[in-house]
């Protein structure tokens, strides 16, 4: 989808990681200037802003908001109904934080120390900033050009513009990472279009990533909602919930062994902030299934198992190519169980059957990453910092 400030000589990502040009899609007009597709906005867009302006169902009852196709106003964030998505915009308020709060002083001097690090503990920086610096991109993009517009809870909006500037924080900290190393900019930006196992990932991801974004989708039929389910199932599931968790693991590694230990402080935030949006997602489907029981086929749940799957491979390759030898105590058969572990756990959490016989958790201690009592550790020995910076000055 093209924006006013998109040059429109420029394809977007999308298209580039194709290997597509505008013109491929859209004929040159006289001119020599490409035209964009119509925008066109969803059919509950446009009742529910008759609804605010001629309220014709009158005020907003709980039992008439739904999830996906809802009629309630959208503009009135109470009556609450979704209570859980409240909790977790409040949630992700709570453990707000910036990264340039986070000193990086030793990972300069260790990255710069020709001794400092061995070259696979490099190449697991590097390809982890290459995967990194444009998924939560790509995240962002998914959230405010895509899912935003589909969901019609007015809570789970909420939720999703916190969502949205977490992924920014989140891009901003890979950024962050990259200059305070030093890294070539170009070769880690680029990753995503010249390693192949960033680029396998961010290609399957795709056509879900624009079936959400695509200005001619609309909910409402058998068809397209499915489509939705499944869309943000691959988000929460498989990006969020699988595609984060190699990376994740290699650095935070790092971090126990007390090496990067400023860029694995930046991790922890970061996947304590996706473990919330993981949770998140799965609610929203979780949700969406419990209202619309009719899109929960035996044909969906197969596909839905198939997909994971593909993803478990995609991710294990992934994790191969980042660590072709044992380091920092870990090497790919750990990954290849750990893997399973979590796609296990994600098709219990949305209800399908597991995909493997037996896959235990190889890396225990990735849970006390995202533990609640630190959590609230965080939020009381930064709020303070918080309430006095941003306090207004009257003079
Ligand atoms: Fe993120
Ligand atoms: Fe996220």
């Amino acid at each position: 989808m093209l924006s006013f400030d998109d040059d429109l000589t420029t394809a977007p990502v999308s298209m580039r990681l194709r290997g597509e040009t505008p013109e491929t899609i859209h004929a040159p007009v006289p001119g020599g200037i490409v035209s964009p597709p119509l925008s066109s906005e969803p059919v509950h867009d446009l009742d529910t802003e008759q609804h605010a302006l001629g309220n014709p169902l009158g005020r907003v009852r709980v039992e008439d908001k739904r999830v996906i196709n809802g009629q309630a106003d959208v503009n009135q964030l109470v009556p609450f109904k979704y209570r859980w998505a409240w909790d977790k915009y409040l949630a992700g308020c709570a453990n707000h934080w910036m990264p340039q709060e986070i000193n990086m002083q030793r990972d300069i001097e260790l990255w710069k120390n020709p001794r400092g690090l061995t070259d696979d503990e490099r190449l697991i920086v590097k390809r982890n900033l290459g995967f990194f610096v444009t998924a939560d991109s790509l995240a962002a993009n998914n959230i405010v050009l895509g899912t935003y517009r589909h969901i019609t809870a007015p809570e789970c909006r909420q939720y999703l513009l916190r969502q949205a500037f977490e992924e920014a924080i989140h891009t901003h900290a890979y950024q962050y990472i990259v200059e305070s190393l030093g890294l070539d900019e170009a070769e880690i930006f680029n990753a995503y279009h010249e390693v192949q196992s960033i680029r396998d990932k961010d290609r399957f991801l795709l056509p879900f990533i624009e079936t959400l974004t695509d200005p001619t989708f609309k909910t409402g039929t058998m068809e397209a909602d499915q489509q939705l389910l499944k869309s943000l199932i691959v988000f929460s599931c498989i990006m969020e919930g699988l595609f984060f968790y190699v990376g994740f693991v290699q650095i935070l590694a790092m971090g126990r062994q007390n090496k990067m230990t400023g860029a694995s402080e930046q991790y922890q935030y970061i996947l304590r902030d996706e473990s919330m949006h993981c949770n998140f997602g799965i609610d929203l489907v979780n949700t969406i299934k419990m209202e619309n029981p009719q899109l929960w086929t035996p044909q969906f749940r197969d596909d839905v198992r198939t997909l994971m799957k593909k993803g478990v491979e995609l991710e294990y390759a992934y994790a191969e190519d980042t660590m072709p030898r044992g380091v920092l105590g870990l090497n790919a058969a750990m990954f290849k169980e750990y893997l399973r572990f979590i796609a296990n756990r994600r098709c219990q959490q949305i209800g399908v059957d597991p995909l493997f016989d037996k896959a235990d958790n190889p890396f225990p201690w990735m849970s006390e990453m995202i533990d609640l009592k630190k959590e609230k550790n965080f939020f009381e020995t930064r709020v303070t910092e918080y309430q006095t910076g941003g306090a207004l000055a009257w003079d």
